[in-house]
């Protein structure tokens, strides 16, 4: 594309999006959980009709936009609403289990085979003996886990592993790992790992076989929808970390639509955390450099703190904002530095990979920390610069019910809160 064509294109997508009233991207009563996009919780989830408009709106204006690419695409949101629009999807993302959702919710099994596997797996998974001996091996499995809910998780385990063909198990294991949360111990309602209170504990007394046969079921009606749209368009999912994309060449994605983690992967929303029980259950494939569930949040952007507070990265909205943090608290301060200075070398390795002319598309959410906002949207626009990416529109979206704390203690003072996120700030940028 020319210079000036390019122009006219961000020129037409902000014609567009200003054509849309604010409350269009709020998509307070759109079925979120629609296609596959129900298979599995997982914390701060794209909404899918957010992904599905910006595709619609890029590719309007960019006909030759084919590819997409998730860095943090975490269950893959934004990959099923690429396939859907009928594009090559690729993604990425340090959490295994995360992998493992996303790679599920781009698969189209054939739903009547898969009626077959699921019958066979629920009658396998109810008449197998178990005993304490068959139990697995991790820290906390009692703590975390009723004995009798253990036994039933072992039962449907081995069934999966017995009777279902490999190639068709992540289906299964996915059920399997929505159905590990919802019957252990930790309160369901959070992200992070909390036990339930005594009493709750007492009266607790999961189905573990019907928890498990209902969440299949309802993920069968989502696979049968996919299946409907077959062939799908190619699949690639990778497990790099977003600041070395190791093997991807340079130039290689027409689109980049991502919501990155918010910067508080060690507090607030805890990937890690989320997923330990998950991981420690299921047997996912090691890689050689994988960090361990228990060390999962350290190794995400932000996971370790700055050494000092000196910096030279380029964006004078984040220098202000550390000078005001810094005043309050200098370890809040590096802690906050090392998320944007991992940020930035992940938006160098993306729009490394990105072809020119390509569009990025950010759906992030802004902090609040020591009572100091943190415009993240404003921030990436000025970070990117460095890579040749030129702002086109930033714009904002309310966020109707999310399951995000709103208010955290900027103090950690009992009792004072201050809000943590307003909205969504939907941040696009063009690579020259
Ligand atoms: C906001 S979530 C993405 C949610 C996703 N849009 C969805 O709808 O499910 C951010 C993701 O970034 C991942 N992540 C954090 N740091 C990362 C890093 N350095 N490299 C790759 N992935 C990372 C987390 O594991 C998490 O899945």
């Amino acid at each position: 594309m020319t210079r000036l064509r390019s122009l006219a294109v961000d020129q037409a997508i902000r014609q567009t999006i200003a054509q849309y009233q604010v409350t269009h991207w709020d998509f307070a009563t759109a079925e979120t959980k629609e296609w596959t996009h129900g298979y599995h919780s997982y914390p701060a989830m794209m909404i899918p009709q957010v992904a599905r408009q910006l595709i619609a709106i890029i590719r309007h204006h960019d006909p030759a936009c084919t590819t997409l690419f998730d860095p943090f695409m975490g269950s893959g949101t934004s990959l099923v609403e690429g396939l859907l629009a009928g594009m090559s999807v690729h993604g990425s993302d340090l959490n295994p289990l995360a992998r493992l959702i996303a790679q599920a919710k781009t698969t189209a099994w054939d739903p009547e085979l898969l009626e077959v596997l699921a019958r066979r797996v629920f009658m396998t998974a109810k008449h197998l003996a178990v005993t304490p001996d068959d139990w697995p091996d991790f820290d906390n499995l009692t703590f975390w886990f009723k004995p009798r809910v253990i036994d039933d998780l072992v039962r449907i385990k081995r069934a999966i592993n017995t009777v279902i063909p490999p190639s068709w198990q992540t289906f299964f294991w996915v059920a399997f790992s929505d159905t590990v949360r919802w019957v252990s111990n930790s309160r369901n309602a959070e992200f992070k790992l909390y036990r339930l209170d005594p009493a709750r504990l007492a009266r607790w007394n999961p189905d573990v076989l019907g928890t498990f046969v209902k969440i299949v079921q309802r993920n069968q009606i989502g696979n049968a929808a996919l299946a409907a749209r077959r062939p799908l368009p190619s699949v690639t999912l990778y497990g790099h970390n977003a600041m070395h994309l190791a093997d991807i060449p340079d130039e290689t994605f027409d689109l980049m639509l991502t919501s990155p983690p918010y910067g508080d992967s060690r507090t607030t929303v805890a990937y890690g955390q989320f997923s330990r029980l998950s991981l420690q259950w299921l047997d996912l494939p090691v890689e050689p450099t994988a960090p361990p569930p228990h060390k999962l949040d350290q190794a995400m952007l932000g996971g370790h703190a700055a050494s000092s507070l000196i910096q030279s990265l380029d964006s004078p909205t984040l220098a202000a904002a550390l000078d005001q943090i810094t005043a309050q608290d200098t370890h809040r301060a590096r802690e906050v530095l090392a998320f944007y200075r991992d940020l930035n070398e992940a938006l160098r390795e993306i729009a490394r990979v990105m072809r020119p002319g390509g569009f990025q598309c950010w759906v992030v959410g802004n902090r609040t920390v020591k009572t100091v906002q943190l415009p993240t949207d404003r921030i990436i626009a000025e970070l990117s610069r460095a890579y040749a990416l030129v702002p086109v529109i930033t714009f904002t979206r309310q966020i109707p019910h999310k399951r995000m704390p709103k208010e955290n203690s900027p103090t950690n003072q009992a009792g004072r809160k201050s809000a943590t996120m307003t909205g969504e700030h939907l941040v696009i940028l063009r690579k020259e």
